[in-house]
């Protein structure tokens, strides 16, 4: 075969390469060879072209046929355009409410307390970032610009302090999935700051890969040119496919990990809710536990529904558009309706997932990885032949339930939203903009004033007294400029942590506390105006932190116009349209071990 189409390239080819032609050709993809240069021209691009599509077939579980006959069952279905809930009646699913910090949140708390030595987190970290259109990876944003922590180094902490609770300490398994828009910069950072802390056999990058696109219902692969095939993300929902061709996964159950916690890339928040969610999973026997928020009605955030029906049961993340439609054409006339305190029955999904490693290894099994793909072609017309622009499978990391049966348990922890879940997606405009519509603007500035906000809160729940400065907006995005309260990790991953170590507090307006370390303790701490105290101490060092602080602390400067267009200003303060300048503010380092009392 071959030699009539392919221009006289056959006879050059090795047994491999006709052995893969065929089977490309079998599949219905002549028209990836069809004029080709003869033999002696464009060499080199065809060699290229043929080790595209080698990888690509390796790297996708059944191979690039799999890929194709994927598509071709998909696109058929999105053709008839069934509805997907067909059937299924929505209820409320399974759901603990952690909105409140209560009995029920310090039990839980110290429930999954007791579970990070079986605990791994995986960082979905391969996304390109194009709302908020930053120059880097967002890993390297920093999530606060008073100390310019990076969300990676975070993390990276909030692993640290976890191993550090641990009885018998071990390292806290670290997956991190990119692609090739943030493997390498995830990789630089990660060598250039000796890995945070980390072992660096603790650190598991894996790298998803870009699938062809698709140029019809046949599943034809696209070209972007002769010789060069059209690639696209898959989504998030790589990451399962990776943890299982990786042997990862398994590995890691075998090692004795018994929950794997999903994070985002831009989400300081996410540990405040980590150890209560891991408590939930462990005591209510969760194979997949959804962290979620409470969500007003018509909201676009996804809602955690159960479907009832077809002689099943599962709890599923359905997309804000769908879930209103089907409500109506079920138990709701009226749609989604709130509650009474204003919120849906169906929880808003953040992403953040809890799973449960065994019942996860044998469901990679199964599935190979492959985690409910989807398409979502978009026709030129009614007819639904052919396509405006060539469209691709994708997958998301939350549709793993899809795959679960009867045996697996699905639930839900609503936790209260800015605790939990506050991104930095959007740039300033853009942020503005969703401000004003009334919905979050997950832009740095407001990631920032969250991340205040959740140490104001810890304090809050420890007792102390904590008056916020006002909100106002910078560049259209709200900011609240304290008090600024950076409690450190290595300080407390739990609420009960910090009522142990803080009595008798108080802190208003504009001040800044920052605590860094695991023995300090603060009684009494007075804090106001636009004071600072920043505490900071080794381990082994345990300090004790009393009276009343004066000073100017850090100031918040807003960018001028020419540093908001100038190259000299860092990237990370432009996207938040503010720095800050410290004026003096009271910073106490101890680097040796000894008892020490800070006292004014
Ligand atoms: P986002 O919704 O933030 O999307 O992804 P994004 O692709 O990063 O940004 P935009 O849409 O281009 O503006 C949610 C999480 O999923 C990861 C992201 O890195 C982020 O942590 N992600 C997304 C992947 O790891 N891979 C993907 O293919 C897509």
């Amino acid at each position: 075969m071959g030699t009539t189409f392919l221009n006289g390239n056959w006879e050059a080819f090795s047994q491999s390469d006709r052995t893969f032609v065929e089977m490309l050709v079998e599949a219905g993809q002549q028209h990836l060879f069809a004029d080709w240069d003869a033999p002696g021209t464009a060499d080199d691009a065809k060699a290229a072209f043929l080790s595209s599509l080698s990888k690509i077939d390796g790297n996708y579980p059944g191979g690039l046929s799999g890929y194709i006959s994927n598509a071709r069952k998909l696109l058929a279905e999105a053709k008839v355009g069934g509805n997907p809930f067909e059937g299924f009646v929505p209820h409320q699913p399974n759901t603990v409410d952690l909105t409140r910090f209560d009995e029920t949140y310090d039990h839980y708390e110290a429930l999954g307390q007791k579970q990070f030595s079986k605990t791994g987190i995986v960082l979905v970290a391969g996304g390109l970032g194009e709302r908020l259109g930053y120059n880097g990876i967002k890993l390297d944003i920093p999530v606060e610009v008073i100390e310019t922590t990076p969300y990676l180094k975070h993390y990276a902490a909030c692993l640290k302090a976890m191993e550090a609770r641990m009885e018998t300490p071990r390292p806290v398994p670290f997956i991190i999935m990119v692609s090739q828009d943030t493997g390498p910069k995830t990789l630089q950072t990660l060598e250039q700051n000796n890995y945070f802390g980390l072992r660096k056999e603790q650190v598991h990058v894996l790298k998803q890969e870009l699938v062809p696109a698709i140029s019809d219902n046949d599943g034809a692969l696209a070209l972007k040119e002769k010789y060069e095939l059209i690639l696209k993300p898959h989504g998030h929902g790589d990451i399962h496919m990776l943890l299982h061709t990786s042997g990862l996964a398994a590995k890691l159950e075998k090692q004795g990990i018994e929950h794997l916690m999903f994070i985002q890339d831009t989400n300081g928040q996410v540990f405040n809710a980590m150890p209560a969610a891991l408590g939930v999973s462990v005591e209510k026997g969760f194979d997949f536990n959804s962290i979620a928020v409470n969500r007003i009605p018509g909201e676009a955030v996804g809602g955690l529904a159960k479907l009832v029906g077809n002689g099943t049961e599962m709890t599923l993340n359905v997309e804000y558009n769908q879930l209103d439609p089907l409500l109506r054409a079920t138990v709701s006339p009226e749609g989604d309706v709130p509650n009474e305190q204003g919120f849906s029955l169906f929880p808003g999904n953040i992403n953040v997932l809890v799973v449960r490693m065994a019942s996860y290894v044998q469901i990679l099994a199964k599935s190979q990885g492959i985690i409910a793909e989807f398409v979502n072609p978009k026709y030129a017309d009614e007819t639904k032949t052919s396509f405006k622009k060539p469209t691709r499978l994708e997958t998301m990391m939350q549709d793993l339930p899809k795959l679960f049966g009867p045996n697996e348990k699905v639930g839900v922890s609503i936790f209260n939203r800015r605790w939990s879940f506050s991104a930095n997606k959007n740039n300033i405009s853009e942020a503005a903009a969703k401000h004003v519509a009334g919905g979050p603007p997950e832009s740095g500035a407001s990631a920032e004033s969250d991340f205040y906000l959740a140490g104001r809160m810890r304090l809050e729940a420890a007792g102390s007294s904590v008056t916020p400065a006002d909100e106002e907006l910078i560049l259209g995005v709200p900011f609240t400029n304290g008090p600024k309260v950076l409690l450190r990790p290595s300080f407390a991953l739990t609420l009960s942590e910090v009522r142990e170590k803080i009595s008798g507090c108080s802190i208003s307006g504009e001040a800044t506390l920052i605590l860094d370390g695991k023995d300090i303790v603060l009684e009494n701490v007075e804090l106001s105006g636009s004071t600072a105290l920043v505490v900071k101490a080794c381990e082994g060092a345990k300090v004790s932190v009393k009276g009343v602080f004066e000073n100017k602390g850090f100031d918040l400067v807003k960018l001028t116009s020419e540093e908001l267009a100038s190259d000299r200003v860092p990237e990370y303060l432009k996207i938040r349209g503010f720095r800050f300048e410290n004026r003096g503010a009271a910073i106490h380092e101890f680097d040796q071990p000894g008892e020490y009392v800070v006292e004014v």
